[in-house]
Order: C-alpha cells, then structure tokens, then sequence
C-alpha cells in the first residue's frame, strides 16, 4: 500500500467510525427504520450516488455504475428491542440496540459506495446497494425483492459480522450458512370441568404434554444424526387454577433445518403427532407452522472467489462456524447466486446480547472487501458474455 493510498484508507475509516458511532446511538426497530433510511440517503446523496425509486417505505436501494451486469450488495438496517448495557460513551439510550451489528453492515456498505464511486467509471456494469430493512423480523428481503430491484441481478453478496472472531478476519464457508427457521403453534380445544370428574372432561393439558414427549421423538428417531436440526417449544399455557381443567392449552415453538425439504419434513411430522393425539385424546388440534426464512446457502463457486479476494487484499480467511439461527438473505439467494460471508468483530460478548460490541476497527476493512467484491465480480461475469 503506498503512502497515497494508505492515508485515504485511514481517512475513510475514521469517516465510517463517525457514522458508525452515529447509527448506534440511534437504533429503529423493523419497518420503522425512519431516520436511519434519512441518513444513509444524505450520505449517499452527499457522495453522488444514486438512490432507486423501488417504493420501499424503509430501507433503500443505491445504484452505481453503467449499464450492463448488475450485482448486488446487501446489508441490513434494523435493531432489536434490547436495552444497551455497554457503557459505550455512544451507546443507545432509547430501549433499542444494535446487538447484531446492523449498524456496523449498513456503515461499511457506505464505505463500500464511497470506493465504488470513485471507481465507477471503471465498473464494468452496475452494483445495486440493498440497505434491507426489517432483517430481525424476517420479512424485509421479502419486500425488496418484491419491489423488483433485484430482476437483473447476476450475483449477490452479504456480510454479517461474528463476534468471537478476529477484528477483520474474514469467515466464509459453502453450502449451509444459515439454517431454515420456522415457528408453529398448537391450539388445543378439549372439555372443562372439575378435575375430581377427569372422566368428564377432555382435558386438553395431557393432550398437549403427549404432543410434547411424543415430538422429542422426532429429532432423536426421524432425522438423520447426520443433518442438523432443532425443535424447541419454547412457551406453554393452559389452565388458571388446582381444581379446574381447562377447556383450552396452547404452545409454541420454533424448527431449525438445514434446508427447506428437511424443515417440511419435520413439520408433516408434527403436525402428525398433532392428529394422532388428536385422536386418541378426543380434543380438537389447530397447528399452524410457517417457514420464516430458508436456509442459507453459499455457492461453492463464489465461496471461492470470496476468499480470494479477501487474500489479495491482505486479509485472513477461515470457515465459517454454521449457526442454527436464521437470515433472510437466504430469500435471495432462492433466486440469485450468492455468498453470505463473515467478518471479524472480536466481541466481548455473543450477539443479541446487551453487551454487544463490534469493533469499529474492522470497517474499512468490510467497506474495501465490498467494493473489491462488486468490481472483481462484474468484470468476471462480463468476459464471460
Ligand atoms: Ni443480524
């Protein structure tokens, strides 16, 4: 790195540390990214970069370059309803928090739209800069895709910062990033009465506690030991006293796979237990399950060319530690080619935890794999037309 090269490095990193410290302290929840859509779209508009008409209420869509291949870049934008407890002299104070590094995603993405404009004439296409809205509610890929922006995009590439990794370290792996994640719910409607006549009753409390044992069967008897899965009930609620039965118990909980086949798999077969206690219980069963989000998937193509470019540009790789939770990045990649990489934030703590801290150290760094990222792709994917 020459000397010219390295001091618009370093002014790039403490102009992102700015906005970072900036975003933190002002966190929104999904669909209510008001004031965070405000501010990345006069940074934007203050560097020149033009922002797409897609309809969008929150979140917004950047383009830069010329016609041709299209790629995208995305981060997300929203935070989660956790009080602040780092002791950050830019922490938030409004019962809000940026506790998964939405607010580190969106800062590096407009580095990366600082860099890519000064090399737009050079762009061999067009880069589309998704700021997604809504990530934690897992619907705001929904809407941008929606919207349409996405139509023309050949690849797509997204970061997420991991806590328990090196500052700067990059994380990519193929195949399952993310796993496919759903809830259900389990309405049981029996008979109340007095718990001395049980025989009178239906109750709808043992109905629910054979749904429960029996569905711990399905993990440990019905998957493969090999294929990751989880299937949690994660809240119950029935009766108000010692001598009632109810006529009414509910739960809910959630399913993780490691794909959307084994996520229906599972559910079929809860939702069989369902009618099979239903039967023998004589109750009336309601299940519903939906799929929030499908599982990540990395191509193994573009995995590979992520990480080469991350070591021209001098940075370490790894894999990727595969998580049980979910991303709806995995919504796009049903559509488009793509990779959801890692980097390095070196938390002290786990993210969503309330003493969450990425270090903003690391921005440049994502903000230069970006754009490196978006360049390198579409002059890949122009020679090849
Ligand atoms: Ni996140």
């Amino acid at each position: 790195m020459n000397e010219k090269t390295a001091t618009g490095f370093s002014s790039l990193q403490e102009t992102l540390v700015t906005h970072f410290k900036w975003f933190h302290s002002h966190p929104e929840l999904g669909h209510h990214e008001w004031e965070t859509t405000a501010r990345i779209r006069d940074i934007l508009a203050d560097a020149g970069v033009e922002i797409l008409d897609t309809g969008l209420k929150t979140g917004l869509v950047a383009r830069i370059g010329n016609g041709g291949t299209v790629v995208a870049l995305r981060c997300d934008i929203d935070a989660l309803p956790i009080a602040e407890a780092t002791g950050l002299d830019y922490a938030s104070k409004n019962g809000c928090m940026h506790a998964c590094g939405h607010d580190f995603h969106l800062t590096s993405m407009l580095g990366a739209a600082m860099l890519l404009k000064q090399r737009e004439r050079q762009l061999t296409g067009a880069v589309k800069l998704i700021f997604q809205p809504a990530e934690e509610v897992a619907n705001g890929a929904i809407s941008v895709l929606a919207s349409g922006a996405l139509d023309d995009v050949a690849e797509i590439y997204g970061l997420h910062t991991t806590p328990g990794m090196p500052v700067s370290m990059i994380g990519v792996s193929p195949g399952a990033a993310y796993a496919a994640v759903g809830a259900f719910t389990i309405r049981i409607h029996g008979k109340g009465g007095h718990a001395a006549h049980p025989h009178e009753c239906r109750d709808p409390i043992v109905a629910l506690s054979q749904i429960i044992g029996a569905a711990q069967t399905i993990v440990s008897r019905r998957t493969n030991p090999f294929e990751p899965v989880a299937l949690s009930f994660t809240h119950v609620e029935a009766g108000n006293t010692w001598n009632i039965i109810p006529e009414e118990a509910f739960a809910e909980g959630t399913i993780r796979a490691a794909g959307r086949e084994q996520f229906n798999a599972i559910m079929r077969r809860l939702e069989r237990i369902c009618k099979g206690v239903q039967e023998i219980c004589g109750v009336q069963i309601d299940f519903h399950c939906v799929l929030n989000a499908p599982a990540v998937h990395n191509d193994g193509e573009l995995v590979e060319f992520v990480k080469q470019t991350a070591q021209e540009l001098g940075l370490k790789t790894g894999p990727s530690a595969p998580t049980m939770g979910g991303e709806d990045f995995a919504f796009y990649q049903e559509r488009i080619r793509g990779v959801f990489w890692n980097i390095g934030v070196a938390s002290p703590e786990p993210a969503h935890n309330p003493r969450f801290i990425a270090n903003p150290a690391a921005l440049g760094t994502a903000s230069a794999l970006l754009s490196a990222i978006a360049e390198k792709s579409l002059k890949r994917l122009s020679s090849v037309e």
